[in-house]
């Protein structure tokens, strides 16, 4: 019987440290980085010599701040708060309220991160949670040089947690990279992709690397295509303004997706070594073949949703949401369809979509295979019978299901399709997690595999630019052009049905 322990990282725990959160104030900080601290902590992956400093413009005091996380524990926990632990936790937390641009607060870190040091035993060691909007990044982590904190020593370590949007172009990702590698070196910067979090998404590897059957057909002989959707039921809510500058395909492809696409894509790393798995990963996105002008027209689609209804609720269009200008002409879906240039993928399309206001939300990767040859079966039509697929489903269902052809019951040789279902839950339980558990332990304990490289962040970027570029000199025409609650605009199912394919989509 496989173990029901909680799916946390396991090992050692973390090294002594303190982590600096800017953004201390934010809602990432409240939902996620510190219940995922704090479910570190339970079974003893974080270090009893560690603390935390908040930093944010808010103006509270340390106490206001423990008091505000400790209300926010009761509704973001994923796990049961255990007052002890809390206390102990809660003790270790402080917060200093600053202008991130004001030089005054960088003298003022560097002495309160040694006082930590004295108080809490954390060597030294220090990790700088960047929580905070994009243009702050450069600065900060030029500050943090200045005064002395990003250099490290034999005896004790210092690293940047990055989070996204890292940059919102090929052009200012690499000025972004080229100012952060001025003052820090590559080994200390931790760019941050919290689908790497999942542990569905961690599972494309193992899948693919720990089992002997799936390897031998992962290619151009025995796929047709693969297909990635990442639906979301959600609108923009409050993010109006970020939004609207950002749009579906900076927020979501040359991050989120373009990690889908690479785990499923690449060869077989040497280790799972840092940089033998990103240098894998990294080939894969230079392999994908560049838009044209031409490819642009013709293998990418647009959307933006209109009002409609959703679980049985009406939402507002895209347009009447908050921050969102009334002739916004940003997506809110964008499909496309790739290729990937080497010996393993040639010819076989990857499709991929997200877009927001659609009818369920479901992240999956759909690994389509050829047909069998059909001269057996003359009673059953080539539309009856769907192809082999492959799921993995990454949220919200956690598993992997494969579809085949079986008889249905009866004198005749017919066939139905039939799926055979995993769930990871059956097997191993659920995890109290919030998805960024795994992600601030690897950076405790200095492993950057699940984190991006400069290369990588860039050639994400490669492949999205061309588009970007065309979509900024032609601007849509019939915005908005799908409703909410609907699977985005009937162009991307034009896309696939052009090749004689089409999406799956699953529904509740
Ligand atoms: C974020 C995007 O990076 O990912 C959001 O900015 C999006 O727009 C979110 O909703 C999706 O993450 P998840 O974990 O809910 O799939």
């Amino acid at each position: 019987m496989p173990s029901t322990e909680p799916a946390l990282p396991s090992g050692r725990p973390g090294d002594p440290c303190v982590m600096v959160i800017f953004g201390a104030a934010g809602d990432l900080t409240r939902r996620k980085l510190i219940p995922a601290l704090y479910n570190l902590a339970k079974p003893q992956l974080l270090s009893r010599e560690f603390a935390v400093i908040g930093v944010a413009h808010k103006k509270i005091t340390t106490e206001e701040f423990c008091q505000q996380v400790t209300d926010d524990m009761k509704e973001f926990a994923t796990s049961t708060v255990e007052p002890d632990l809390w206390e102990w936790f809660v003790r270790r937390m402080q917060y200093i309220s600053a202008d991130f641009s004001d030089p005054n607060l960088y003298p003022a870190l560097k002495q309160a991160l040694e006082q930590a040091d004295k108080d809490h035993g954390t060597h030294g060691n220090y990790f700088f949670y960047l929580a905070t909007a994009s243009e702050f990044f450069a600065p900060i982590v030029e500050n943090l040089a200045a005064v002395g904190l990003l250099t490290e020593e034999d005896s004790h370590w210092r690293r940047v947690i990055i989070e996204k949007p890292f940059g919102r172009d090929l052009e200012s990702a690499k000025a972004l990279n080229a100012q952060l590698l001025k003052v820090a070196a590559e080994h200390q910067i931790y760019r941050i992709d919290h689908y790497l979090g999942k542990e569905t998404v961690q599972n494309i590897m193992a899948f693919r690397f720990a089992n002997g059957i799936f390897e031998p057909i992962w290619n151009r002989r025995y796929i047709d295509h693969v297909q990635i959707s990442v639906a979301e039921t959600v609108g923009v809510g409050t993010r109006g303004h970020y939004y609207d500058q950002a749009g579906s395909l900076r927020d979501m492809v040359p991050n989120h997706i373009m990690q889908l696409i690479s785990l499923t894509a690449m060869e077989p790393p040497i280790s799972f070594q840092a940089d033998a798995v990103r240098d894998e990963q990294a080939k894969i996105l230079h392999a994908i073949q560049p838009l044209s002008s031409e490819d642009v027209l013709s293998r990418t689609v647009r959307g933006q949703y209109g009002e409609g209804v959703v679980d049985g609720h009406r939402f507002p269009a895209y347009r009447a949401e908050p921050g969102v200008p009334p002739d916004s002409r940003t997506e809110t879906f964008v499909a496309m369809k790739l290729n990937i240039d080497n010996w393993r993928w040639a010819d076989v399309p990857f499709y991929l979509r997200t877009g927001k206001q659609m009818p369920v939300r479901n992240t999956h990767v759909v690994i389509q295979f050829r047909r069998a040859p059909f001269v057996l079966f003359r009673d059953t039509t080539v539309n009856d019978l769907m192809p082999n697929q492959l799921v993995m489903h990454i949220q919200p269902e956690e598993g992997i299901s494969l579809r085949f052809a079986a008889k249905a019951p009866g004198p005749v040789m017919k066939l139905g399709s039939v799926d055979m279902n995993f769930e990871y839950a059956d097997y191993f339980g659920k995890a109290p997690s919030t998805g960024y558990e795994r992600l601030l332990h690897d950076c405790m304990i200095g492993d950057a595999t699940l984190f991006q490289r400069a290369d990588m962040v860039e050639a994400g970027w490669a492949v999205v630019s061309p588009v970007l570029d065309i979509w900024k000199a032609l601007p849509p025409r019939a915005f908005p052009n799908y409703v909410a609650g609907t699977w985005g605009p009937k162009e991307a199912d034009d896309l696939l049905e052009r090749d004689g394919r089409r999406w799956r989509n699953f529904e509740k």
